[in-house]
């Protein structure tokens, strides 16, 4: 092994990582001495000072107040005019091929449990259809419908790519051309004990985590995905999660206010439902639009009132955006974007002092991310639009209960269920009022309420019984 690298490993306090190199057959040495290659050394004993050892210290500025944003509902002319223009400008930057779609598929999933990349569960109400069949339909619809290939681009982790295009491949990539799809792979973090000493998955092996999804922004760099872009003539990217099916993949009016606005990134912006909802929080510090996160806003600012009795700091984030294809090339001009690291405490398996694999039952580690949002800083001009909240975020984060893929399919059944009552379908509804039935409407089919009408039209479908289970 490299001297020099021994002696970064070991002035990093992490020698502790070669004591089984001598086991490792010639193969297994190889690709271990390449993974502590690719680690920055110089960088780990301040991210355990600052990160592990202890926990760092969330500071909120001072001059801190709520982001400003545009209403779901003009509430005047002027913005009446403004919504009207941006709905135009959207559906022509669509038209001219100028819009990709971009998804963050590397997490790990955990909350879910499900064995396997998130994007490849099951979520159709009705069918199963996949989280990836909903964006891919829903892609292909705009494309069809704008006339436009439009561009898909799917952040995956080391750890999940060969099983995330496996799956594209299974399906033969759901119907869309196989050039329009492109798949790129984020960066890792090593994993922290808690007493600062990096961890090993093997004896051959760091524990290794994707980088959050602030490691985007380079990975499209180093990908060549920008590159891509700028060949195709790219100059929007919309963004969303992979856990989002109800997320509008293109959003003619939002992607047309960004541009209008000048914006380099956008965000949606949902109403919370309560002071402590778990949503980032849009704010304004020193003329800078940033997220603060639920758990770091303090009460005070949080139970802030306006006169009318609304939260003063009502902006939550679903994690929906825009983004200029330019402001991505200017942040990682250099090659290098340093996002500040944000501190999850997780059980992380790895070998124990007697060289074992254990599995623990409780955080035994720290894994350090980036956020995506962090960027938001970082643009000179921000544009924030209100979505709503039913036709644009059903997240995916647990198995049952709140965020879980039990209210994702209810919400897609809702959504559904309005899209056809707004084209005239007799709808059944409980006493409480939850739609009675199970819909499905294919999302290639249907992109919007225009998409709906015309879907009512060519079925001919007048109701939907109590208790039926329909795919449309
Ligand atoms: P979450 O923060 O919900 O994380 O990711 P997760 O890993 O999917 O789930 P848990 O926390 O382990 O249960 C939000 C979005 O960001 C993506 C995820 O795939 C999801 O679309 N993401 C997250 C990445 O692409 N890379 C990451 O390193 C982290």
């Amino acid at each position: 092994m490299d001297e020099n690298l021994k002696k970064m490993i070991s002035d990093a306090g992490q020698e502790h990582l070669l004591c089984y190199i001598d086991e490792l057959s010639a193969e297994e040495k190889r690709v271990f001495i390449e993974q502590l290659a690719a680690v920055d050394w110089q960088q780990i004993p301040q991210l355990a000072a600052d990160y592990v050892l202890k926990r760092p210290e969330i500071s909120i500025p001072a001059d801190l107040t709520p982001a400003q944003f545009f209403p779901l509902t003009p509430a005047d002319s002027a913005t009446a005019e403004l919504y009207a223009a941006a709905d135009a400008k959207g559906a022509e930057l669509l038209r001219a091929g100028k819009v990709c779609c971009l998804t963050v598929a590397g997490g790990q999933g955990t909350r879910l449990g499900f064995d396997g990349p998130k994007g490849t569960y099951p979520i159709g109400p009705v069918t199963d259809r996949s989280l990836f069949a909903y964006f891919a339909g829903a892609i292909a619809r705009a494309s069809e419908k704008y006339g436009k290939t439009v561009c898909w681009y799917i952040m995956t982790s080391p750890i999940n790519r060969a099983a995330t295009e496996a799956f594209f491949k299974e399906k033969n990539y759901f119907g869309l051309p196989q050039e329009s799809v492109f798949f790129f792979t984020q960066g890792t973090m090593p994993a922290f004990g808690t007493d600062g000493k990096l961890l090993l998955s093997s004896k051959g092996t760091l524990a290794l985590s994707p980088d959050g999804h602030g490691g985007t922004l380079l990975a499209l760099r180093k990908s060549g995905a920008l590159d891509k872009m700028i060949a195709d003539g790219c100059e929007y990217i919309s963004y969303f999660q992979v856990d989002n099916p109800l997320v509008p993949v293109v959003s003619p009016r939002f992607i047309g206010l960004h541009a209008l606005e000048n914006s380099e990134m956008s965000a949606i912006m949902l109403s919370k439902t309560n002071s402590k909802e778990k949503l980032g929080n849009f704010c304004v510090s020193n003329g800078r639009t940033m997220i603060i996160e639920y758990s770091d806003l303090p009460d005070e600012l949080a139970e802030k009132r306006n006169a009318d009795g609304t939260l003063a700091f009502v902006a939550g984030s679903p994690a929906i955006h825009v983004l200029s294809r330019k402001f991505v090339e200017k942040l990682t001009s250099g090659g290098t974007l340093r996002l500040p690291w944000h501190r999850a405490d997780k059980k992380i398996a790895c070998l124990n002092e007697n060289g074992e694999l254990f599995t623990p039952s409780e955080p035994n580690g720290v894994k350090l991310e980036s956020f995506i949002f962090d960027a938001l800083p970082l643009a000179e001009k921000v544009m924030i639009l209100e979505g709503d909240r039913a036709e644009v975020f059903a997240p995916t984060k647990n198995a049952t209960g709140v965020d879980s893929a039990e209210s994702c399919r209810e919400m897609l059944t809702a959504r559904n269920a309005r899209q056809l009552k707004l084209a005239g379908v007799d709808i059944p509804y409980t006493a409480d009022g939850k739609v009675d039935a199970v819909i499905e409407i294919d999302p290639a089919k249907v992109l919007d309420d225009e998409d709906a009408a015309a879907l009512v039209e060519r079925t001919g479908l007048k109701k939907v019984e109590p208790g039926e289970r329909i795919v449309l």
